[in-house]
């Protein structure tokens, strides 16, 4: 199985595509999107900050990613969930120093995920995301 490494530039493509699909696929509560500008709003934030990026899998073909700031984890996707890609860009970012990030309140399979990981619900709140509002949680490493 492909290994956890850093992103590069050349990763920024693929990386936007694989959010645009996994948004389609898993965030079935959040409003059908423009995949084209979804793809361009990824690809602007990837370029920005590809060095925020940790992924698992060979260019052009990307079984997962992670975003991370500092301490926060942004993003947490992999393109076929269940194979373990997810345990292992966790465990990096905790590696990296990661202790917080959140999640939307009705991604239930993801919060059983977090919750065998060790991680912590430590707040739950409502905020805009892309013109809705939705509930959210945040989970903290314990
Ligand atoms: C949540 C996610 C990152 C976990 O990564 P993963 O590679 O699927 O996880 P692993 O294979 O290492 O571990 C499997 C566990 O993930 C959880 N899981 C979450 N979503 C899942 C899904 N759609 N299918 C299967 N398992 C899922 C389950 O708890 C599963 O545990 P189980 O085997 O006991 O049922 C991944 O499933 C994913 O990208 N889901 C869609 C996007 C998402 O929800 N991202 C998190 C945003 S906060």
């Amino acid at each position: 199985m492909a290994e956890v490494r850093a992103a590069t530039p050349a990763d920024i493509a693929d990386a936007a595509e694989l959010m645009v699909a996994a948004h389609r696929n898993h965030f079935p509560w959040l409003a059908a999107r423009d995949p084209a500008a979804s793809r361009a709003r990824f690809q602007q934030r990837f370029q920005d900050g590809w060095q925020r990026l940790t992924v698992i899998g060979p260019i052009g073909q990307l079984d997962g990613l992670l975003e991370r700031r500092g301490g926060y984890i942004n993003l947490l996707f992999v393109r076929t969930p269940g194979a373990g890609t997810g345990t292992k860009l966790l465990r990096a970012g905790e590696a990296a120093g990661a202790w917080a990030l959140e999640c939307f309140v009705a991604n239930e399979r993801a919060q059983a995920f977090y919750r065998r990981e060790g991680w912590v619900e430590s707040s739950r709140y409502l905020r805009p995301f892309y013109g809705e509002v939705h509930q959210f949680l945040e989970f903290r490493r314990r």
